[in-house]
């Protein structure tokens, strides 16, 4: 049931009777209706502020007659000082919410919001030849999220790895390969042999410039196509990419692109014709540029002195590329704050350009990473690698599973989902502009608003579930009137406008946040409710209950990435 709806319709019909006139529409009044902070003041709450203008009458004059005209609504209505409190009737909200839930099964929340739409979501995008660290973690894991969120409203998505495999430091890092390097010893290594190749070689070139020579020779050599440096170069990405493949594994995502930088290299030249045709480029000390300086922004360098093309020229044929080939109505690049400049640049360029899609394009930014209070810092050596990350998590879960379960049958397997949903759970739990501060002994936290305690929860229901075995009788609603059912209840209606808001913020820390709420409102109710009741009415409706809010936690866990765990 549409309980805005119904309220909204009894406001209008109110009205009416009451002044002649609504002069509002039921939707202008639904969407008017709030949330009250405080249950105790209502399910929903209508101000008549507005009203009162058109009306000519105080607030609480027609707050008052209106309570008095209202007959058909299922519960009290009460006029408090200019608002009017609806009261819905707590058996017949829970029986329709639970209901609803379970009809609506893993499908509740989702939608057709998005049919023929499509999304691009440009996440996680690593660099070739660098090891995927902590840092990279918020653009994997809230990308990830979003397009589960995405997909979840019936949109098209398409998730895109913008590798960055293109720049002078593979030209100089094939020179070290060709003097230091085997080939045995880069594929048993991976890429941590690679970054020690290039860290000799800039070592090196320090004292000896003439390296610098023939790193720039090979990467013309990339440049002009040569045989033997793409060769190389390829390889150096497959090796990054296998290393890669392994967290992606671990984290359960995939990518549908992986076109990254080196990709455009032959569609940037008809943008840089479309720059010149359309009077944008300016020369500047030889370089050419789109001046920026209107709206406050230093120049998008589009061609350096040399000609060599930039990260940014990349990007704009790339967001050409995405709207070309997949016609998207967003296109969402899930990249860490430092990049504000960059994507204001280029969207700037692009608006000036006159590409109207490109106001579909979103930056979609986040803080920074650290490690126990301490920034990361390739070069202090203060690293931490995301691989590293997960199988520690994994193997201290795995320690605190055998101390507290010993005698779960499938332990590796749970202690994977829970040690890899510790670490996505913290990524995500704060709003996503906030710096992230990574620290185990709240990572892995029970107790805490952790992922280990939402699905500690989940498996809590689950089990209550197998002990309940079949229900005989016919659900007793009037036993879901208590507080502590009622927060579950009105939880598990406010999921799928929650999904929705996520969506339009692009911010999943709101379903983070929501698996913490409704895993506590659900434990709540487990501890002070008897859901084995020996009245077998209410025995009914308390399971539903408790179906209905594992379903619905199991769901957002999963649209945020974390496994949802049967036993722990
Ligand atoms: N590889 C870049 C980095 O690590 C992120 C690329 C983001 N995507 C883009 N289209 N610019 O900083």
């Amino acid at each position: 049931m549409d309980f805005k709806a119904l309220i909204a319709g009894e406001i209008v019909s109110a009205l009416e009777v009451v002044y002649g006139e609504a002069g509002v529409t039921a939707e202008v009044v639904a969407g008017a209706l709030e949330l009250p902070p405080d249950p105790s003041m209502g399910d929903y709450a209508y101000p008549c502020f507005r009203l009162a203008k058109v009306l000519r009458k105080a607030p609480p004059m027609i707050s008052d007659a209106l309570a008095g005209a209202i007959d058909g609504f299922p519960g009290r209505v009460e006029s408090v000082k200019g608002y009017l409190n609806f009261y819905i009737d707590r058996a017949l909200y829970a029986g329709e919410v639970v209901g609803e839930v379970l009809a609506a099964g893993e499908q509740y929340g989702s939608g057709t919001d998005g049919a023929g739409k499509t999304v691009c979501l440009d996440y996680s995008s690593i660099n070739i030849a660098k090891r995927f660290h902590i840092g990279h973690l918020p653009s994997t894991i809230i990308g990830n999220a979003l397009r589960n969120i995405y997909d979840f409203l019936g949109y098209r998505t398409v998730s895109i790895n913008h590798l960055g495999d293109w720049g002078t430091q593979f030209g100089k890092m094939i020179a070290a390969y060709k003097l230091w390097g085997d080939r045995e010893t880069v594929e048993k290594g991976g890429v941590d042999e690679m970054v020690k190749l290039y860290v000799r070689f800039n070592a090196e070139a320090k004292e000896n410039p003439a390296l610098d020579d023939q790193g720039r020779a090979w990467f013309k050599a990339i440049e002009d196509g040569n045989e033997e440096a793409l060769a190389i170069f390829e390889w150096f990405k497959r090796v990054t990419l296998e290393d890669a493949a392994r967290v992606y594994e671990i984290l359960g995502i995939r990518f549908d692109s992986y076109a990254g930088e080196s990709f455009y290299n032959d569609k940037m030249g008809p943008v840089i014709d479309e720059l010149r045709e359309k009077g944008l480029l300016k020369k500047d000390q030889g370089a050419e540029i789109v001046d920026l300086e209107q709206w406050g922004m230093p120049p998008a360098i589009i061609l350096r002195s040399d000609g060599a093309t930039l990260y940014a020229t990349r990007d704009i044929a790339a967001a050409k590329y995405r709207h070309d080939t997949y016609d998207f109505a967003k296109c969402l690049y899930v990249v860490a704050y430092q990049q504000d400049l960059h994507f204001k640049q280029i969207f700037k360029v692009m608006e000036l350009l006159g590409w109207d899609w490109a106001k579909g394009c979103e930056h979609v930014n986040f803080g920074m990473v650290s490690y126990e209070g301490q920034t990361l810092s390739t070069r202090e050596g203060r690293i931490v690698y995301l691989e590293d990350l997960l199988n520690q998590s994994i193997a201290k879960a795995l320690e605190i599973i055998r101390e507290k379960s010993p005698d779960l049958e499938n332990k590796e397997e749970v202690a994977r989902q829970v040690g890899v949903g510790a670490v996505v759970y913290y990524g995500l739990y704060n709003n996503r502009i906030k710096d992230v501060d990574f620290w185990w002994d709240r990572a892995l936290n029970f107790d805490g608003e952790t992922g280990p305690y939402c699905q500690y929860t989940y498996a809590r229901a689950s089990s209550v579930l197998r002990k309940a075995g079949e229900v005989s009788a016919e659900p007793d609603y009037s036993a879901l009137s208590d507080a502590e059912a009622q927060d579950v209840v009105r939880l598990l209606e406010q999921f799928p406008a929650l999904v929705r808001e996520a969506a339009n913020r692009n911010e999943p820390s709101l379903i983070t946040r929501y698996t913490a709420e409704l895993s506590k409102a659900f434990n709540k109710f487990y501890y002070e409710r008897r859901i084995l009741d020996d009245d077998l009415g209410a025995r009914a409706a308390r399971i539903a209950l408790t179906k209905a809010a594992r379903q619905t936690l199991g769901t957002a866990l999963r649209l945020i990435g974390i496994a949802a765990t049967e036993r722990m």
